[in-house]
């Protein structure tokens, strides 16, 4: 392994790096940032040589784990033997087999791959392509966009007038204009939202939360509703049973496209290439990026059903829409490559086989106080805490800070294991771990967070 020196390292990043998503103060305070330099499997390892459980695939993307020689010789190949085309105007052989890869794994007609290079830009590229068209159908004021509260889609300005969480975005104002939210699926407090009864009931309630947004704002200017099957921030909320029948028949109704963001549930989060096939539903485009490659390379994209597609087949219409970097050579080669792992190694597969024992793992520390609810599908889950399990009742900014920042993620990355404590929503801990862990790594998940937990409520 080669050398670092840890002090150089430390200095640079004070002096240079600026961090995404992150308080600049903790590198001006002096503590240092994690640099982590290696990953084997499920596992990470930092400058100081110490080793941590990958908790979160890195954020969402790592799913066929860490340290895969032959993802790394793929992109080697590529590289030396066509580093870099675009595909504007152009195409390369790779671009070509993964949209015929991706198409053919997509559900109904969804026929269709536009590339970018993440999530974000699959977004953005999905909000630009709904608006034109129904500009192509004639529909000209259908641009309005309808999203989840809490919900997060992305940073560019489009993505981020979808993303449903204003301490992201009030810096920024005014964003693209036309983005509504409507209620969540976060069953555990589907009573602070005004609803009282069964998750069946809850599934046919939140989605018609969909269907009255579009009436107050008039079905002829909402162009599209943006979901992603399992929501990530506010801490996993899975659709509740006929939720996304209902949305479906809804977007059905009011001529309004229904696009699935599975930019962290596709490629084996929830068992299935794609996560609309894990709720039944088809969508009109589905955004997707992080697992296409496991993240040996960027990539996103766009997919599109051939109802979407078929103005931008004639004359001279275009989508005059486009990143230089999008489908990249070395990128797709590696998705490629990566999805070959997918189906050799049946990961599908066994994360659906795995998926009821880790939940039953996790689902263990609800005999810890602090913890209020354990939800999720897939490899994907949210571990709610709370002040009070009787009456939910959550801790306050000022707790939330302390417990989540000053002592949480520190203390489950100084036990090992590094996962995400969030406070987007209510506080929880996200786990989203490389999938080709199993029961062992379960109870190693479990134990470092009982430890970790416990310490946390004795510091209330
Ligand atoms: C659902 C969803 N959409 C979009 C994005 C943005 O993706 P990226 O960070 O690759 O731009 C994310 C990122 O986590 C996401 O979770």
């Amino acid at each position: 392994m080669p050398e670092f020196n840890e002090a150089d390292l430390q200095q640079k990043a004070k002096d240079h790096l600026w961090m995404h998503f992150t308080r600049q103060s903790v590198m001006e305070d002096g503590h240092g940032v994690p640099i982590i330099v290696r990953g084997e499997g499920h596992h990470i390892y930092d400058s100081k040589g110490n080793k941590y459980f990958d908790g979160l695939s890195g954020l969402f993307v790592v799913n066929a784990g860490h340290g895969r020689k032959r993802l790394a010789e793929v992109a080697a190949k590529q590289a030396e033997e066509l580093a870099f085309f675009p595909l504007w105007s152009y195409a390369h052989p790779n671009a070509i087999e993964l949209a015929d890869r991706l198409a053919g794994y997509a559900p109904g007609d969804l026929n269709r791959v536009f590339f970018s290079t993440g999530g974000g830009e699959a977004v953005e590229t999905a909000f630009k392509l709904a608006k034109q068209y129904w500009k192509l159908q004639g529909r000209h004021t259908k641009h309005k966009v309808i999203s989840r509260a809490v919900a997060y889609h992305g940073t560019p300005q489009g993505a981020l007038a979808i993303t449903g969480i204003p301490g992201m975005k009030e810096m920024f104002e005014p964003l693209v204009p036309g983005g509504f939210r409507v209620p969540n699926t976060n069953y555990y407090r589907a009573e602070e939202m005004g609803f009282h009864g069964t998750e069946e009931e809850f599934g046919l309630w939140a989605a018609n939360r969909i269907e009255e947004m579009i009436l107050f704002e008039g079905p002829e200017t909402v162009a599209a509703v943006f979901l992603e099957p399992v929501q990530n921030s506010g801490g996993c909320f899975p659709p509740p049973p006929g939720y996304f029948k209902r949305v479906r028949e809804i977007c059905d109704e009011y001529d309004v496209l229904l696009v699935s963001d599975e930019v962290i549930c596709a490629f084996g989060r929830l068992g299935h290439m794609f996560a609309c096939d894990a709720y039944d539903y088809i969508p009109d485009m589905i955004t997707c990026a992080k697992g296409m490659t496991s993240g040996y390379s960027p990539i996103g994209a766009t997919i599109v059903s051939d109802r979407i597609y078929e103005p931008f087949k004639h004359g001279a219409t275009a989508f005059y829409h486009g990143y230089t970097f999008g489908g990249h050579p070395v990128s797709a080669a590696v998705a490629l490559e990566n999805l070959n792992i997918f189906e050799e190694e049946k990961i599908n597969e066994h994360v659906r086989e795995n998926s009821p024992k880790f939940r039953a793992a996790l689902e263990r520390l609800l005999d810890l106080p602090i913890v209020g609810d354990v939800r999720g599908d897939g490899y994907f889950f949210g571990i709610e805490l709370v002040k009070n399990k009787v009456t939910k009742q959550t801790f306050n900014d000022d707790e939330s800070e302390r417990l989540l920042r000053g002592f949480l993620s520190k203390a489950l990355f100084d036990a090992g294991l590094y996962c995400r404590a969030d406070d987007r929503g209510d506080p929880v801990i996200q786990l989203a771990p490389p999938l080709t862990i199993g029961p062992a790594e379960f109870d190693e998940i479990e134990s470092i967070l009982r430890t970790v937990l416990t310490e946390a409520w004795s510091r209330l």
